[in-house]
């Protein structure tokens, strides 16, 4: 039997929100699984995504540091022409980026909301589009993984937003998978509990947020940067390649019980 592997060999991925977190550990994850990358950031902390390409470059892949807000739609078409034109084609989109405003519902204001929502959903949708129409559709397919949470799947306090944008992004990857599988583009979402990353490190700092979280988990642990960097590169790959329009829930049985 000829099992399809796990490796990204020659392949070329964009990754989005780069220099910290969980985008830094899946872009080093493509690399060390054979993939060049296109390391998206805010025009603010590019220097992070550029480390991170020296990173990718000394795992012997090439890597390109792109600037990258996706509130501002135009960005997101410039930076699709800027890996298309340095490496030219892309095969695997992450769909990375994301934050949240913790507040109670009472307390959100449209601001915050539509911060959360155009970032998580919005910002997943056009960057899409923008690889989806830019390079591939016209290369004849692809693979699109959308970084999601275990809070698209279950609610939680302080996160009106961030759940609706979440659970949106999962139905999303459904209709995309349906409305792209003739163009042979794989789309997928992975739902990872939480991790200790720059986005969640203040919230751990309170113990009682931390004992609630550990005891929702049966696995015993939070996640970490690799277990959904590894979810990621599954679905990048040809072990994936009849999957589509899913969710992988990396929750440590969160969402089992
Ligand atoms: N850490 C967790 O517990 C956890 C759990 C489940 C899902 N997630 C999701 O994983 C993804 C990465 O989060 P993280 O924990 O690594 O946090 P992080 O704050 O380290 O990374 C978020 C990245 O998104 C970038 N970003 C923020 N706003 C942006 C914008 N407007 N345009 C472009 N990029 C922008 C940031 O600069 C950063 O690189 C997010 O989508 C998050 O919702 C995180």
């Amino acid at each position: 039997m000829t099992l399809p592997n796990y490796r990204v060999d020659g392949k070329v991925a964009l990754v989005t929100g780069t220099g910290s977190g969980l985008g830094k550990a899946i872009a080093l994850a493509l690399a060390e699984s054979g993939a060049d990358v296109g390391l998206t950031e805010l025009p603010d902390r590019l220097e992070a995504a550029r480390e991170t390409a020296r990173e990718v470059e000394r795992l012997g892949r090439r890597a390109l540091a792109i600037p990258l807000d996706v509130l501002r739609l135009p960005m997101i078409e410039e930076a699709v022409g800027a890996a298309l034109g340095h490496f030219g084609r892309i095969d695997i989109l992450v769909n990375n980026a994301g934050l949240n405003v913790p507040k109670l519902a009472v307390d959100v204001t449209e601001a915050d909301w539509d911060r959360v929502v155009d970032v998580d959903l919005k910002g997943v949708f056009f960057a899409s589009q923008a690889v989806a129409k830019g390079a591939m559709i016209p290369q004849g397919g692809g693979k699109i993984v959308n970084i999601a949470s275990i809070m698209g799947a279950v609610g939680y306090t302080h996160r009106a937003a961030y759940c609706a944008s979440k659970a949106g992004v999962v139905n999303l990857t459904r209709v995309l998978a349906i409305e792209w599988a003739r163009y042979r583009i794989n789309v997928n979402a992975v739902g990872p509990t939480f991790v200790e990353t720059p986005l969640t490190r203040p919230m751990f700092q309170d113990r009682e947020f931390r004992e609630d979280v550990m005891r929702r988990i049966p696995l015993g642990r939070l996640g970490t940067p690799e277990d959904v960097a590894a979810a990621a590169v599954y679905l990048a790959s040809p072990a994936a390649d009849l999957v589509t329009g899913h969710n992988l829930i990396v929750d440590g049985g969160w969402t089992a019980i």
